[in-house]
């Protein structure tokens, strides 16, 4: 089990837990706002967080959350263009952003056309720019850290583009990293533990039986990040919450870890 003070919630379905993210997102946004006059949040790729975007962007969340003031970045980024299927800003853009009033200045995509080293180093400068944390390691000072980072966690344990194996999980200096990724056959772009563990607010979003063996070793196994990724994620100054639907708690409840009670 991973170091920090991680919070797990199951819910029966995924819609449950989407609703739950959905309110969560809300809060922290509206918080975020009130105290540093701003909301930085890093959205998840993938599939699962679908629901989630489809669901702020309707009026009971979207009107609650304040758009001028809220920054969108990601926590990683595939190597193709920003209209291909596979981008993780396609997503976001399709989903939410979108359909609701936030200034284009506000949305810091990754350049997933571009050069990858260089892509990820315009990231790391738009990134420490709105942070104003113009050089050195990532501060927890509020307003200058990520307010709220989800992510996703696939069934190899990684999560954001955090394989195994790759250098980009024991980086501790860059913010950014690009990679070849062999298990997907294809560059990578994304944030690295120390920019992820500065944030207010970790929020991991797991759903789905095909992860229950996965979860179950990375929140009841033996912590090994090189391995295991998403358990490199532990917000030092911050909370790390895992919202998991019951069939991706399965392993868990089958050997009675139930670490959410
Ligand atoms: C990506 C994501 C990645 C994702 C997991 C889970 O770019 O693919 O950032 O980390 O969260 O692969 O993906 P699913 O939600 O599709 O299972």
């Amino acid at each position: 089990m991973p170091s920090g003070r991680a919070h797990v919630a199951c819910f029966p379905t995924a819609d449950a837990l989407m609703t739950d993210a959905a309110g969560r997102f809300v809060s922290v946004a509206a918080q975020s706002v009130r105290d540093n006059g701003r909301f930085a949040v890093a959205l998840a790729g993938g599939s699962t967080p679908r629901g989630l975007y489809e669901l702020l962007a309707t009026p009971a969340y979207a009107d609650r959350i304040d758009w001028q003031r809220t920054h969108v970045f990601w926590g990683d980024e595939r190597c193709v263009p920003p209209d291909d299927p596979a981008s993780n800003y396609r997503l976001a853009r399709a989903t939410l952003l979108d359909r609701v009033a936030i200034p284009d200045e506000n949305v810091h995509r990754i350049r997933g056309e571009d050069a990858p080293d260089d892509a990820a180093a315009a990231y790391e400068r738009e990134l420490r720019l709105v942070l104003d944390t113009p050089d050195g390691p990532p501060s927890v000072g509020p307003g200058r850290r990520l307010d709220l980072v989800l992510l996703g966690m696939g069934s190899n344990a990684h999560t954001a583009s955090l394989f195994p194996g790759l250098a980009a999980v024991r980086e501790r200096k860059r913010w950014v990293m690009a990679e070849h990724v062999v298990d997907v056959a294809g560059w990578r772009i994304t944030l690295t533990p120390p920019v992820l563990n500065a944030a207010a607010q970790v929020l991991f979003l797991v759903a789905g039986a095909d992860k229950a063996a996965t979860l179950r070793r990375v929140l009841a196994g033996p912590t090994n990040a090189d391995v295991l990724p998403a358990q490199a994620i532990a917000p030092g100054e911050g909370t790390l919450t895992w919202l998991v639907d019951t069939a991706a708690a399965a392993a868990l409840e089958a050997k009675g870890e139930r670490p959410w009670r």
